[in-house]
């Protein structure tokens, strides 16, 4: 079963960034109550890239951005829609995406933020590909990025270990249904919104509030054991669903790039779904958690290393806060 739109999405180019800046967790090691046993086991990761001073998310994007664009064959200027699905702002206002509107060039584009947490990148995929269906834009650029490291709490052991910086981009044109994407799926349940959540920043506590900054509230918090539970159940039904609805099975899949959290998550998940594991795309180990730029970053790096080819079936499935999950088929 395809969707009822006789055009959709497909990916025309792909682009990555991460900083320069390599964390390792020996260097955690050094600032918190951890060890590097103690992180590889419970999450998979060795290492993550961290913004350097003065560094921040337009400039991740504008790097990511432009070889999405350059891998497309597309000029700046043919860029009709950019979604950047982002959780760290460069300011609160104006948008990200217009702010960095003018250091990618895409002077004709009309600039959203997609915030879903890490789910992002996927939830903008979804959005871009309807207004390419309905022939409303023809070159979409989409943009996962985060700076994460920037509203992580060193002082915590439990999430600073977790995250990292980086970002991906692709660019999207239209293309027959059965090319391109395939399903996509979305689903969001804010009964669970404090389980992953920076409370302070906004305009409930706003960051000027001194009491705040001291009680840390503007940092991420996570209570990740309940969230590994329910991420695990999530993830699973939803990448089965968006099979079962395109009517495929394991077997047809090439690859599944998952959101990259935390290695143990994404072995559940790929054990549940009878995924072999040669078919399990993974770089947690070397970038961390990057939220909404997890995906991107690893179909960009899967492409790299030759483990997606043209005419590839790919899904892809994302969980993060919000509760937000969904998940993705396409042909690459
Ligand atoms: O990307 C968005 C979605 N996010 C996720 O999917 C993340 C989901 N959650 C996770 O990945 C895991 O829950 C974590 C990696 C965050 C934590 O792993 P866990 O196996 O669930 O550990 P836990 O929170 O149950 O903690 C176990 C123990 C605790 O000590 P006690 O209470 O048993 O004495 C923690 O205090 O590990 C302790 N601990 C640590 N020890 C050393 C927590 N963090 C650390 C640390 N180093 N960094």
């Amino acid at each position: 079963m395809h969707d009822a739109f006789e055009t959709t999405a497909r990916i025309a180019g792909i682009g990555t960034y991460l900083p320069e800046r390599v964390l390792e967790n020996a260097d955690l090691e050094r600032m918190v109550e951890t060890s590097d046993e103690w992180i590889r086991t419970r999450t998979g990761i060795r290492e993550r890239h961290v913004v350097a001073e003065g560094e921040a998310l337009v400039d991740l994007v504008e790097r990511a951005g432009k070889a999405a664009m350059a891998d497309a064959g597309v000029a700046p200027g043919e860029i009709d829609l950019f979604l950047l699905a982002t959780a760290t702002l460069e300011q609160p206002i104006p948008a990200s995406s217009a702010i960095a509107q003018p250091r990618l060039g895409v002077v004709n584009a009309a600039c959203l933020d997609v915030s879903a947490a890490c789910s992002g990148f996927v939830f903008a995929l979804n959005v871009a590909r309807q207004f390419i269906a309905t022939g409303e834009a023809k070159n979409v650029l989409v943009i996962g990025a985060e700076c994460l490291t920037r509203f992580t709490d060193w002082t915590d052991r439990t999430t600073c270990v977790l995250f990292g910086d980086g970002a991906g981009a692709v660019v999207l044109q239209p293309a027959p249904a059965g090319d391109g994407i395939l399903r996509c799926a979305w689903k969001t349940d804010g009964t669970y919104a404090d389980l992953i959540s920076m409370p302070g920043g906004g305009c409930r506590i706003p960051p000027w509030d001194r009491e705040a900054i001291e009680q840390r509230l503007p940092f991420i918090k996570m209570r990740g054991n309940e969230v590994f539970k329910v991420a695990v159940r999530a993830l699973t039904e939803i990448s089965a669903q968006v099979m079962d609805e395109a009517g495929i099975t394991v077997d047809d899949l090439a690859l599944f790039v998952p959101h990259q959290a935390n290695l143990r998550i994404i072995t559940a998940v790929g054990s549940r779904l009878k995924i072999p594991e040669d078919k399990v795309f993974t770089n947690v180990q070397w970038v961390g958690n990057t939220s909404a730029a997890s995906i991107p970053l690893a179909l960009g790096q899967a492409v790299e290393q030759g483990r997606i080819r043209r005419g590839d079936l790919v899904l892809s499935s994302a969980f993060g806060g919000g509760f937000t999950w969904a998940s993705v088929l396409f042909r690459y």
